[in-house]
This record gives C-alpha cells, sequence and structure tokens, in this order.
C-alpha cells in the first residue's frame, strides 16, 4: 500500500476552468486501472480520495474570488503523493497582492487600478513606485524617490571595461543580463531584507543604473560614445537622452515619443507570475541578491516564446512584407501543424480574450505613426493579419488573440530604436515589476523555491565496466 502510494501522483493539467462543483478525476491514465482519485467542492475545503482514503484540503480565495486548492500538507498526508503540472497551467506558486489578471475577461490591473487608466494618467515612475511600494505616491514622496534614483545612477567606469570585451555584434538582452549580473560583483554586499533602509537602497541603486546599463548596450552595438542622462530631466527623458543623444548634436525630446515609451514601459512593467518574473521570485527564495536574481530574469524574459516575442513579430512582419505581402500564406503555415512557424504576438498563456495591452498598444502605434508622420507598410500587414486571424476558425477555437508584443515592435521601430534592443526595452519596463515581486517574496519570508518530479528513468541496475557495455 505504502509503496503504491509512493509512486502516485495527482495529474492536476486538466484543472483549467476548473468550478470545483464539478467532479473530476486526477489521475494519470497509467494508474486509472489502479486507482480512483477524486476531488470535489465542499464550503471551504476539497476532498481528494486516494485508494478510498480521503484526504481534505484547504481552500484559499483571494480577493477577486480566485480559488486555489492548497496542497502544502498533501505529500506529508498521503505518505508521498504529489501533484504534477508541467507549464504550472494549473498551479499557483505564490499569493501575491502586486498585479491582477483575468485572462478570461482580459483585465489587468496593478494595485488595483486598472491598465487603461494607469497608461492614460500616470507616469512609468509613479507606476513603479505602486508596484514597489503598494500606494501611488504623492508629490513629495515622488520626487524623493525619482532624487535618490538620481543619486546612485552612476555606474562604475570599470564597467565600460566589460562593455568594450563584448563583441559588436553581441545581443543587447546578453550585454544587459551579464552586464546586471556584474552589478553584483560591484556591489557585493547583500542586502539585509528585514532593513527597509537597506531595501530601499538596493532599490533606487538599480532604478538608477538600469537605465544607464540599457542605454549602453545599445551604444555598444551602435559604435556611439558611452554617456550620461541629465538631472534635470525626468526618469523617461532621461532614458531616452541617454539612447539617442548624438556626440555631435543637442538632443531634444519629442513629446510623442516620450509619452508612447511611458506608456510602453507602464503596460509591460508587471504581469504576476510570468516566466520571468517566476525567475526573479525563485532565484531570490534562495536568498540571492536582487541584482543576481534580475540578471535570471532578464534571460528568461530573452526566449521567443516570453519577452523575445516582440523583436520575432517584427522580423516576421518584415519577412512578410519581403515576401510580397502575402498574409494569408502565412495565416495557412501557422495553421499547418507540420510548419513549425507561429504567428509570432498571437495568443497568451493566461489570456483567452484581447490581451488588454495590445488595445491600447495598438492605438498608441496608430497615434505615433500619425504624429512622426511615418507611413509604416509593416503596420498595415499587422492589421491585416490580426482581422484575419480574428475571423478565423484555427484562431477562434484555440482563443488566439494578438498579445503586448504584435503591435509594441512597430511603436519602438517608429522611435527609431533597433530590433534586437526591443526586448531590452520590454526589461526596462519590467524591472519595478520582477523588483516588486521579488521584495514580496522576501518580505513575505518565502521558503526556498524547490519543486518536486516524478521520476520516469531506470529502476536500480548494476554498474558495467567499459568492456562490457
Ligand atoms: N500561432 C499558431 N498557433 C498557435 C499560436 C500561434 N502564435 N499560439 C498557440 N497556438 C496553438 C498551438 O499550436 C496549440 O494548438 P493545438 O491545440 O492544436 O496543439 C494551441 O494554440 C495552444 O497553444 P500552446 O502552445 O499549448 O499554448 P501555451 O499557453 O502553452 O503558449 C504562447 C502560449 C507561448 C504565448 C503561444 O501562444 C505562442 O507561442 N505564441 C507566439 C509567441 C508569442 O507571441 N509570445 C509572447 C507571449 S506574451 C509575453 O510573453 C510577453
Amino acid at each position: 500500500m505504502l509503496k503504491n502510494k509512493l509512486n502516485l501522483y495527482f495529474d492536476a493539467k486538466n484543472l483549467s476552468g476548473f468550478t470545483f462543483k464539478i467532479f473530476q478525476k486526477l489521475v494519470s491514465s497509467q494508474f486509472t486501472s489502479l486507482l480512483k482519485n477524486k476531488i470535489e467542492r465542499m464550503s471551504d475545503k476539497a476532498t481528494l480520495k486516494i485508494d478510498g482514503q480521503e484526504y481534505e484540503f484547504p481552500l484559499i480565495t483571494g480577493t477577486e474570488n480566485e480559488t486555489a486548492i492548497d496542497v502544502k500538507a498533501l505529500r506529508a498526508a498521503t505518505g508521498g503523493v504529489i501533484t504534477i503540472d508541467p507549464g504550472y497551467k494549473n498551479t499557483g506558486s505564490c499569493k501575491s497582492a502586486i498585479t491582477f489578471l483575468n485572462g478570461e475577461e482580459g483585465i489587468l490591473r496593478y494595485r488595483g487600478y486598472s491598465i487603461e487608466e494607469l497608461a492614460d494618467k500616470a507616469s512609468f515612475l509613479e507606476v513603479a513606485y505602486l508596484l514597489i511600494f503598494g500606494e501611488l505616491p504623492t508629490a513629495e514622496q515622488l520626487e524623493k524617490f525619482h532624487t535618490d534614483i538620481k543619486s546612485k545612477s552612476i555606474v562604475d567606469e570599470d564597467v565600460k571595461k566589460i562593455i568594450d570585451a563584448f563583441p559588436k555584434n553581441a545581443h543587447p538582452m546578453g550585454i544587459l543580463s551579464s552586464l546586471t549580473s556584474a552589478l553584483v560583483a560591484f556591489n557585493p554586499s547583500s542586502v539585509n531584507v528585514d532593513s527597509d533602509e537597506e531595501m530601499y537602497n538596493a532599490i533606487v541603486k538599480i532604478m538608477g543604473k538600469f537605465p544607464v546599463l540599457v542605454a549602453w548596450a545599445m551604444r555598444k552595438i551602435e559604435g556611439m560614445p558611452l554617456n550620461y542622462g541629465s538631472k534635470s530631466l525626468g526618469y523617461v527623458e532621461n532614458v531616452m537622452k541617454m539612447m539617442f543623444e548624438k556626440p555631435n548634436e543637442d538632443y531634444e525630446i519629442n513629446p510623442i515619443v516620450k509619452s508612447a515609451l511611458d506608456k510602453l514601459l507602464i503596460l509591460h512593467a508587471d504581469h504576476e507570475q510570468n516566466c520571468s518574473t517566476s525567475t526573479v521570485r525563485i532565484v531570490g527564495s534562495s536568498h540571492a541578491g536582487l541584482f543576481a536574481s534580475l540578471s535570471a530574469g532578464i534571460s528568461a524574459l530573452w526566449g521567443p516564446l516570453h519577452g523575445g516575442a516582440n523583436q520575432a513579430v517584427l522580423e516576421m512582419l518584415e519577412a512578410i512584407k519581403e515576401d510580397g505581402g502575402d498574409t494569408k500564406k502565412y495565416m495557412a503555415k501557422a495553421k499547418d501543424k507540420n510548419d513549425p512557424f507561429r504567428l509570432m504576438g498571437f495568443g497568451h498563456r493566461v489570456y483567452k480574450n484581447f490581451d488588454p495591452r495590445a488595445r491600447i498598444i495598438k492605438k498608441a502605434a496608430d497615434e505615433v505613426l500619425n504624429d512622426l508622420g511615418i507611413d509604416d507598410p509593416i503596420l498595415d500587414i499587422a492589421k491585416g493579419l490580426e482581422q484575419e486571424a480574428l475571423n478565423d476558425p484555427y484562431f477562434v477555437e484555440r482563443k488566439l488573440y494578438p498579445n503586448v508584443d504584435f503591435y509594441s515592435g512597430i511603436i519602438y521601430r517608429a522611435m527609431g530604436i533597433p530590433v534586437e534592443m526591443f526586448t531590452v526595452m520590454f526589461a526596462l519596463g519590467r524591472l519595478p515589476g520582477w523588483i516588486a515581486q521579488w521584495r514580496e517574496m522576501r518580505l513575505g519570508k518565502e521558503p526556498i523555491g524547490r519543486p518536486r518530479q516524478i521520476y520516469t528513468g531506470e529502476n536500480l541496475r548494476a554498474f558495467k565496466t567499459i568492456n562490457n557495455r
């Protein structure tokens, strides 16, 4: 009996959309003949039946009535049973008070404020403060936050030697991740998270230095001298100056570009437990420092299925244009299961409705291109693809809608940002979210992240000497 139990697992793959009124079998097919496991809603607890034995687990309900089964005691209570859920499609890793996301209804809120209102009315720095500290700042708090950030923005001159050593064609995400990691070496003392002051100092330090690294990553690939911004400028204006200023010209801030960039950074600022944020939390859970955790998050963001999609979208749109603009051909490729091509910028793990950020960005793309007088055929191709996908049964049935990255690259391109930098811009926007999540995890004294597994390899076997293999 005990042996049976130790080999069992509770398969949570099909729990999506679970209502708890439905009686559901949750055991993988290989164990179905052996066992009958079931779970049902009983007020504030769930009952799991394994091999005739019932176990009760509490249900946790969030402030937006999301429900989870708290399985913390599962393994100990059952003598070794675990849950398995590749890709964590049904598994919550933490409780969090930062971002609320409802993918079915297309809702996104930071600390209770709708993304639409924040993108319309707030600045990126206000949103950063909101995410990290939980409330919108007063004018005084915002001023102090900005002043402290500026006072910590100088990066050690020796960091420039590291940049020198990178090849000119290095991807700026690789540069950014390495430089963020290098900040650990230049700032070796670990943060005492129980000290508000030390925590605050670490936060303003990275908020100050990160935009410099972002700008330097771009200037490296463009062969431009590494520079600093100006203390008199706002946070986003300063980023723009550092990125775009030429050594032989005075840089003038274009208010249209500034407003669009502010909006883009706000829209990317947090997205609850996505791949990179979960990475930041899990790396930080080993008590690795903030900068080291962020560097890991940057690497996770780089992948084309995550933040790297914005670069992939633009490259895809360019390829379609070069190929004569035949969107139907690419729609067919996306639907062909024998073709690895996917419509980049479409689909989302959580949104099964319009990504609310995509709506805002689409409108902003129209405005920026109009205001700057740019006629970009890529935008027409993107709109054409979107229309076709929204009316195509393949995309409709799978609930594949444009995501945040579908239109962002078009704006970045209009701003004069090279395509390799798109994911770096995403990282710049996501920085406050990562910081907020890392801080919440450390202040919440979360245990080290260490998932379990179901072993499917060889059983014990005798070693064979090399001549007998
Ligand atoms: N083009 C064509 N088909 C797609 C696409 C797409 N972009 N996305 C999903 N599908 C199909 C899959 O082939 C699958 O079909 P099937 O049921 O017939 O096998 C079904 O839709 C479900 O797809 P999954 O990959 O299982 O969904 P998952 O939630 O694991 O993946 C993801 C979500 C990775 C975002 C996926 O939709 C994708 O690869 N999109 C393109 C990349 C992209 O835009 N990423 C950015 C996401 S936003 C962000 O990270 C900031």
